[in-house]
């Protein structure tokens, strides 16, 4: 098996999702990608998000995710394929039935586990164990140019995500 490189992944990434069935061809390619990153000797980003690549089929994100502080609750408005290849992470789902909003569950992904998620499935996140997590995830779109939504902890009220909304909606 060749070495695990980001742009490999990212190269890769694309072909999987302009596949015949892009979702089945994107879990096939993350499942060995967690193992191929949880090997590879990947460069240490300044910054917890990281776009990698993106385009009208597909967007590529390495993610790190902190344990002192949990992402608000959002929704990606497409599929979204999230593994984990170093640490745990734990999601939160929630759910907006008929207007009631309520937790929807508790997901959590150790290293080497994936989780797709439907374009309107929300949850919340953050790393486990006191350390960082540490993620790759490939969207099956354009995720910058989407309208996305985020969601008020207590009463499920959607805004419009935006950097600020986001990082205000934080909690730590
Ligand atoms: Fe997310």
């Amino acid at each position: 098996m060749t070495q695990f490189t980001l742009d490999a992944f990212v190269a890769d990434a694309r072909i999987a999702a302009s596949a015949p069935d892009p979702l089945q061809a994107t879990c096939t390619l993350m499942q060995a990608a967690l193992a191929g990153a949880a090997q590879a000797d990947l460069p240490d980003f300044e910054d917890d998000e990281i776009l990698l690549f993106e385009d009208e089929t597909v967007s590529v994100w390495h993610e790190r995710f902190q344990p002192h502080e949990i992402l608000p609750p959002h929704d990606h408005a497409m599929i979204a394929v999230l593994g984990v290849y170093r640490g745990r992470e734990r999601n939160d789902l929630w759910r907006n039935d008929g207007g009631v909003w309520q937790r929807g569950g508790t997901l959590t992904l150790e290293a080497g586990q994936q989780h797709v998620f439907a374009p309107h499935d929300i949850h919340s996140v953050q790393a486990e164990d006191g350390v960082p997590s540490y993620g790759l995830h490939i969207y099956l779109g354009a995720l910058t140019k989407v309208d996305r939504h985020l969601f008020d902890w207590d009463t499920g009220a959607s805004v419009p995500m935006s950097e600020a909304a986001f990082m205000s909606m934080k909690r730590t």
